[in-house]
């Protein structure tokens, strides 16, 4: 069984959803505290699949994840379960530490104890930001010093130092994964494509960061989540790969493309103030997973984003449940007098 933490977000459940096609033999016990970013309509085709088990709980809950252990063969973790937004670790920190770190090494101290004759895979889902921001030129690869911006990327590079250390000191099976932007079905609308695709939906204006000159490294999330099945299944014990979609684009070219794709103004555009300790570019050099595991992203970006469109649009009830609750809340602390 593959313990999936996470499982009800945005790149967990495209991952359950990989699983159980892909490798239908193998259950899968996803664990996953369904905090606003996680949502079980996301699974909704899994109901009635024997194969996939859902708890609802908390990855730093260190009982109810000791239990799970005893209670079940689990031969590998694959932990996203994460607090994943900049801007909301920017308003309140403390969750992150919380989930992203605590959670992280509770969940590795469980793996170590059951796992203590042998055996075993603990996937770490990292992310590019752990390395910071890279100026006009260069990529980053698996050596880049991590020197992260903000309190979600520290949250996100103590958690892979508590792997390596778990690594370094009990020998325990784990990878680390460091990928770029995802995009694609199921994202929560507060992330840049989908939060531009409904507000331009509605006609609303699209809020820009700056100068909107920001780079990021765009990759769909079905790429992302076949590399993370590789690396589960091939990658070595110890090393971190690397992920990205070899596609840069500033943000202001996404919210254009966005523009045209659905028929609005370039006048919804507004320029807002900047996300402080914004990292100005993000690249990744991804040669060794590409050399090592034969992967290689498939989807172009031109044929994704449209793809990734018209799903916003084929699930309006999807977004428009979840930003009439929690979420219109949030937006305003965020973006208000901005
Ligand atoms: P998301 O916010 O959409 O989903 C996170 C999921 O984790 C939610 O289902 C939430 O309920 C769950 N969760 C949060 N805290 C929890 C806790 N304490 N216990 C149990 N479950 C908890 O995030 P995402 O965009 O799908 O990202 C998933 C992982 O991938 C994260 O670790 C993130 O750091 C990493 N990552 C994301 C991207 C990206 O572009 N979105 C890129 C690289 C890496
Ligand atoms: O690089 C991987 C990371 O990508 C993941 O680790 C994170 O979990 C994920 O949230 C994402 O972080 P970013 O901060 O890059 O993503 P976000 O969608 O928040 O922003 C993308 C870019 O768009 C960034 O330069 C900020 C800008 N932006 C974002 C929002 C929400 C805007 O200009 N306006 C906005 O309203």
């Amino acid at each position: 069984m593959i313990l999936v933490t996470g499982g009800c977000g945005f790149i967990g459940s495209n991952f359950v959803h990989l699983l159980r096609r892909e490798r239908p033999d193998e259950p899968v016990l996803n664990l996953d505290r369904l905090t606003y970013a996680g949502n079980l309509e996301n699974l909704l085709d899994l109901e009635g699949d024997a194969g996939h088990r859902f708890v609802r709980g908390d990855v730093a809950d260190a009982d109810l994840v000791a239990g799970l252990f005893a209670r079940h063969e689990i031969r590998a973790v694959v932990h996203f379960a994460a607090e994943s937004h900049v801007d909301r670790s920017l308003l309140g920190p403390g969750a992150f530490v919380h989930s992203n770190v605590a959670g992280t090494q509770v969940l590795l101290e469980a793996a170590r104890r059951a796992w203590d004759g042998g055996g075993g895979r603990f996937v770490m889902i990292s992310t590019d930001e752990v390395y910071g921001s890279l100026g006009p030129a260069g990529s980053f690869t698996e050596d880049t010093p991590l020197d992260p911006s903000s309190p979600y990327s520290a949250s996100k590079a103590a958690a892979d130092l508590f792997c390596g250390a778990y690594h370094r000191t009990w020998g325990l099976p784990v990878i680390i994964t460091r990928c770029s932007n995802n995009y694609g079905p199921w994202q929560f609308p507060e992330k840049l494509i989908p939060l531009m695709i409904q507000r331009a939906s509605r006609g609303e204006s699209l809020p820009v960061y700056g100068d909107g000159l920001h780079v990021r490294d765009w990759i769909h999330v079905e790429d992302h989540c076949r590399a993370v099945l590789a690396v589960l299944e091939s990658g070595a014990p110890g090393r971190v790969y690397n992920i990205g979609g070899g596609n840069e684009r500033p943000n202001l070219e996404i919210v254009r493309l966005i523009l045209r794709a659905l028929d609005r103004s370039e006048e919804l555009i507004a320029f807002v103030a900047d996300r402080p300790g914004h990292d100005r570019r993000y690249a990744m050099d991804s040669s060794r997973i590409r050399r090592e595991l034969g992967w290689e992203p498939c989807v172009p970006f031109e044929q994704g984003i449209a793809e990734t469109i018209r799903w916003y649009a084929d699930h309006r009830d999807w977004w428009e449940r979840i930003i009439s609750g929690e979420y219109r809340e949030y937006y305003a602390r965020q973006y208000e007098g901005r």
